[in-house]
């Protein structure tokens, strides 16, 4: 009985995505860049899942590593758009980990191999000189002088809070690095770092997957100038959306806001909880509308082109020209900045067979985030063997009580009552269902 009931809800929702779907799918090729460089049109229609996020073909190809006559900018050169349409962030208001500065944060760190041997030079007055020039072995690992787990200041950049007058976090630059994608192509990848990582919470035991060191990230890729899609990291994974339709900030319109969700830094596009990695929402990130941060007001700007880092010569903002000489060639460490796991013989360790460790591998740096990436998205999550990359059309929605919109491909929006929606949510494996819809309509 039940089964058959299962049966006729899904046949009937099934019937409602054709339905709702049909229309959305014979909308022209491409119209989504047309859209983007012509009209004030907010809302841009584009086709499925299954189109390619790289190929469109009435534009010119995007490449890796495009010849010099190929570029649209120069070495140490950021454009102006860069900066005009930078992501504002919204960090979690009760956020314990703030932005942290990663000239600050290397002071209080030594270098120590994988095998446990350390890098004497480091043991005293570390900074990021003596980054620069560690050997290049991506077994390193910047290990923590005092003990991180009791929250020390340079692990929580407690005082970095974004002036509330115009966002700047003054002792917390960002990192912005373009790369030249060739035949006006052109991405700008803003890097975010956090000190620490605090992981989630799984059945209210935890925190798992703590680390020190968090580096996030986002890509907006511009074609002649325009801002298209705009690409944002979170867990391995993330979201790619069109520029157009991501929500903007009311006082300068042509900044695109970002959500950090608490503790992880992961990154979405809209408010309320995040679920993410597993079913029945058992891990959730969450994010608000906590203190507002413009990277664009400070950061170190260089371009790279697959083989070379250039600090640029202009930065948008007067007071900080010149700052990335200071600041060396820290770009070029490949090892890790963190601490490594700690073994469970340690106090500070613990483990589930479901949640994973509750202390993991601090991250490895920007230049190892496949900047030459073609399709905006940096990786696939290990489900996605095909690597596919879906660049939505809706903003995704956080979900729970704080929530703006509404997920699932739309397909239950009209069903009544509410709890029979909520229901038809809940048992379509857990919103498993209603995220394969999503993936498809979304
Ligand atoms: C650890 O690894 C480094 C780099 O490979 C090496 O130089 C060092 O001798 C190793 N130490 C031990 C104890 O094996
Ligand atoms: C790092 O320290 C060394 C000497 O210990 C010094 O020569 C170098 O200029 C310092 N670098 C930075 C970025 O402060």
């Amino acid at each position: 009985m039940m089964k058959l009931l299962l049966i006729s809800v899904l046949s009937f929702s099934v019937s409602k995505v054709v339905a709702s779907a049909l229309p959305s799918w014979d909308v022209q090729q491409n119209s989504y860049i047309i859209n983007a460089i012509n009209s004030e049109q907010t809302e841009i229609d584009i086709q499925n899942v299954f189109r390619s996020p790289i190929n469109f073909p009435d534009f010119p190809k995007i490449q890796a590593r495009p010849k010099k006559k190929d570029r649209t900018t120069k070495e140490g050169e950021i454009p102006q758009y860069v900066v005009d349409f930078a992501p504002f962030v919204y960090l979690y208001s009760e956020e314990a980990y703030l932005p942290c500065d990663i000239a600050d944060f290397v002071s209080h760190t030594h270098a120590v191999y994988d095998n446990g041997t350390v890098i004497d030079d480091t043991v005293d007055h570390m900074n990021l000189t003596k980054l620069a020039n560690l050997p290049k072995d991506k077994d390193i690992f910047l290990t923590s002088n005092d003990d991180f787990s009791k929250d020390p200041e340079w692990i929580t950049g407690s005082k970095n809070k974004p002036s509330l007058v115009d966002g700047e976090i003054p002792h917390a630059p960002a990192t912005l690095i373009v790369v030249d994608k060739g035949n006006g192509w052109v991405d700008s990848f803003w890097f975010y770092f956090y000190a620490f990582n605090l992981g989630p919470f799984v059945s209210g035991a935890g925190p798992y997957g703590n680390h020190v060191g968090d580096w996030e990230h986002s890509l907006v890729r511009f074609y002649k100038g325009k801002p298209i899609i705009v690409w944002l990291s979170a867990h391995g994974g993330g979201g790619a959306y069109y520029f157009p339709n991501l929500e903007k900030s009311q006082t300068e319109t042509n900044h695109p806001i970002i959500f950090s969700a608490r503790g992880t830094h992961a990154n979405y596009v809209s408010v309320g909880q995040h679920p993410h990695d597993l079913p029945y929402d058992i891990l959730s990130d969450f994010t608000d509308r906590g203190p507002l941060w413009n990277p664009s007001k400070n950061y170190l700007g260089y371009t790279y082109d697959g083989k070379k880092v250039t600090p640029v010569k202009k930065n948008s903002n007067a007071k900080h020209v010149g700052r990335e000489l200071e600041y060396d060639n820290w770009l070029s460490f490949i090892g890790h900045w963190g601490d490594k796991q700690l073994p469970l013989s340690d106090p500070r360790q613990y483990y589930s067979f479901i949640a994973g460790y509750h202390q993991i591998d601090g991250p490895t740096g920007p230049l190892t985030k496949n900047l030459l990436r073609l399709s905006p998205c940096e990786r696939g999550k290990w489900w996605n063997f095909w690597q596919g990359c879906n660049i939505r059309q809706n903003i995704k929605w956080g979900v729970g009580m704080e929530s703006e919109g509404y997920n699932c491909g739309n397909i239950f929006i009209n069903v009544r009552p509410k709890w029979f929606k909520s229901i038809l949510d809940k048992v379509t494996w857990g919103g498993g269902f209603c995220y394969i819809v999503d993936l498809i309509l979304g």
